[in-house]
């Protein structure tokens, strides 16, 4: 039995990564400052010995003095573009401050700290796949560049606390992912096209709608940030994400026909920098960590539509 620290466990990823420790025995500590997430994603674990629930901001320190702890995986900083614009100093504040924090709290504890990077930090990327290689194409001065460059500025630290102090890290660069306890209004397409299908009003296209994502299911995703903590002698970073590549168009139409929906598109401009491809390539992880997504985009959907259904209004 493990004693693990997730941040940014009350979130979307964060839940289902708690949920999964939990039921794999080990002793969670979720932090989180809920400013997206939600004690709902987290309260069928409340009463769970092995469950402790911290309200607390990484920005400001914490220690863990009484306890030791073994691991830490860092997911905490908002991840779509409507939140994490809200308050951008605060997102950079989250990806240098937040981190070195958490990083402060792995030196102390010689304990293993992985990192929720992001497919992002390729930018809108000149590469198709992208590759770990891949140095990407990011916008320093754009209204994303808080999110791109703050997580890219995480990893940095990642490595330099890995050089210096000899700390054992883990960074994945996770692409879009979707499924249960995503958000209703926080602007992800996957969760907007849901909602706008069940509630019958117009689906909303940006640019032509033939700009293209992979979409990893969360189940697939939460095992591999599993697999990459628990691989020795493994930094990354590693690209995990679902290789199926698919037009916005594409999306919205499977998820109209699985809902039986009355919505029509509308079309609207593309925000600044969005970009027009994203595709892992994830031969990294197939090789080292053994790990390749197992649910179809359809079955994925149609848990997240079931998922949504209950709580849509
Ligand atoms: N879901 C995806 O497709 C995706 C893709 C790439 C990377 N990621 C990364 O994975 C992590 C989790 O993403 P998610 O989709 O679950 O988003 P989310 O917004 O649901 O989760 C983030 C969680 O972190 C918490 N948080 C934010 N700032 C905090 C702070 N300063 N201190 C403590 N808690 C804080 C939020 O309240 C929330 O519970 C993020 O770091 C994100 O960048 C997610």
């Amino acid at each position: 039995m493990k004693t693990i620290v997730v941040t940014g466990g009350a979130g979307f990823l964060g839940s289902h990564l708690c949920e999964y420790l939990v039921e794999k025995g080990d002793s969670v500590f979720c932090i989180d400052n809920l400013f997206t997430g939600n004690v709902k994603n987290i309260e069928h674990l409340i009463d769970n010995p092995n469950f402790k629930f911290i309200e607390h901001d990484i920005i400001e320190p914490i220690f863990f003095d009484d306890i030791k702890i073994d691991q830490i995986y860092n997911l905490a900083c908002p991840a779509s573009p409507i939140q994490y614009q809200i308050n951008p100093v605060r997102t950079v504040k989250a990806n240098t401050i937040g981190v070195i924090n958490v990083l402060g709290i792995a030196k102390k504890h010689g304990a293993r700290i992985l990192q929720a990077s992001t497919s992002e930090v390729y930018g809108d990327p000149l590469e198709h796949p992208q590759k770990e290689s891949y140095r990407g194409n990011v916008n320093t001065i754009g209204e994303r560049a808080c999110y791109d460059e703050g997580k890219r500025v995480a990893e940095t630290l990642f490595f330099d606390y890995h050089r210096e102090h000899g700390v054992e890290i883990r960074v994945a660069r996770i692409f879009n992912t979707y499924g249960p306890r995503m958000y209703e209004n926080d602007g992800r397409v996957v969760s907007n096209f849901i909602v706008q299908a069940l509630k019958n009003t117009p689906i909303t296209i940006y640019g032509d709608g033939k700009q293209t994502r992979s979409f990893c299911y969360v189940d697939d995703l939460i095992e591999g940030l599993y697999k990459l903590m628990n691989k020795k002698d493994f930094t990354g970073p590693v690209n995990l994400g679902n290789p199926g590549e698919f037009t916005m168009l594409e999306l919205a139409e499977k998820i109209i026909s699985i809902t039986s929906s009355k919505s029509e598109f509308i079309f609207k401009e593309l925000p600044q920098d969005d970009p027009k491809k994203r595709k892992p390539d994830i031969s990294l992880a197939k090789k080292v960590l053994n790990w390749e997504p197992k649910v179809n985009l359809e079955t994925g959907l149609k848990k997240t539509i079931d998922y949504f259904s209950k709580i849509v209004k």
